[in-house]
């Protein structure tokens, strides 16, 4: 049987997902959104494509919940994003609500679901999905380290002047100027970057690593990235769709692993049917363990204020 997956929220990251999907021709998709027409319009264009892009998945537009039920896959996509001089942590308010409310209307239609938070600020919406859906741990996760790491990955080829596919990299931690990508663990063709590029080079690109979204919204000036976040969240859910058991950074809950506790936090995960199959935990040094930590509490820090609203 066809796999359904639901994107709430039309906008950019959230339509340009559903063209994703449909084009691997992965799965159904219910597009939904809370503006007349919006999910409509674009699901009716994107399915007035699938002739000349060759793929059979339906697509469906709606602004209630109903055409949801039974989705194996619910990709979260609804909320604000940010503008120029904005934090993503600048967006909890808003999105809080907008993520409890979404997240009730998905878990009553779809309570077998495996969902993949993408709204920000990223590790603290997906602490609200988690509590909002009571679902267990293994269905609630969040994208931004395979975002995070694909941006990564693009510095290090173009750096190098070599193609994407030899390059492989993880970023850890909050989606937050805290994140901790990992030299150590990014490599060219299995070799790591830190025997083919001098100190200097590989802590620009950290740094541009870590800047990443905010580079993108002040070239786009009224918006924050898309095509990249879009792609991160599909190669999650076509791991999960195909029970590919990627190994991919993702933020999920921690009880305990790299000594966090009860907090979302990007780790790398075993991605496959049943959501999240293992928690990865890799050796890190001393000062990657910190940097990890120092990220851990940023998180806390954000949970804990937006517990307060
Ligand atoms: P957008 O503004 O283009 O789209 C958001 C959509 O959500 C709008 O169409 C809006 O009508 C809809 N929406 C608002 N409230 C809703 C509700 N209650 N129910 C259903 N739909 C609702 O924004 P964009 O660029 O698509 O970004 C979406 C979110 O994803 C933002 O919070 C952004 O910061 C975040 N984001 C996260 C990334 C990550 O790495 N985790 C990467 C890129 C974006
Ligand atoms: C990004 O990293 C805005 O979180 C989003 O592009």
């Amino acid at each position: 049987m066809k796999k359904k997956v639901t994107v709430v929220g039309a906008g950019n990251v959230g339509a340009t997902a559903a063209q994703r999907l449909a084009e691997k021709a992965l799965c159904d998709v219910v597009l939904v959104d809370i503006a007349e027409g919006l999910p409509q319009g674009k699901a009716l264009d994107l399915a007035e494509a699938a002739p000349i892009e060759k793929h059979d998945s339906r697509l469906v537009g709606t602004n209630d919940y109903e055409a949801t039920a039974g989705s194996d896959i619910v990709i979260i996509t609804a909320g604000i994003p940010r503008k120029p001089g904005m934090s993503r942590d600048d967006l909890v308010k808003t999105n809080k609500g907008i993520m409890q409310s979404v997240v009730e209307n998905v878990a009553k239609q779809s309570p077998d679901a495996i969902l993949i938070v993408v709204s920000n600020p990223l590790d603290a919406m997906c602490h609200i999905a988690f509590e909002a859906s009571g679902f267990p741990k293994n269905r609630v996760l969040g994208m931004a380290g395979v975002l995070d790491s694909a941006r990564f990955r693009c510095f290090i080829a173009e750096e190098l002047d070599v193609s994407v596919e030899n390059t492989h990299a993880f970023v850890l931690g909050g989606h937050g100027d805290t994140m901790v990508p990992l030299p150590r663990y990014s490599t060219v063709a299995g070799v790591p970057i830190t025997e083919m590029m001098p100190a200097d080079r590989i802590e620009a690109i950290v740094e541009r690593t870590r800047t990443g979204g905010a580079e993108i919204v002040s070239l786009l000036k009224t918006g924050s990235a898309f095509y990249a976040p879009a792609s991160a969240s599909v190669e999650m859910a076509e791991s999960i769709l195909k029970d590919r058991k990627k190994i991919l950074p993702c933020a999920v809950y921690l009880e305990g692993e790299y000594g966090i506790n009860g907090l979302f936090i990007g780790v790398p995960v075993k991605l496959g049917k049943d959501g999240i199959e293992e928690i990865i935990e890799i050796k890190l040094t001393d000062e990657e363990n910190a940097a990890l930590q120092k990220s851990a509490d940023a998180v806390r820090n954000l949970v804990d204020d937006m517990a307060k609203l």
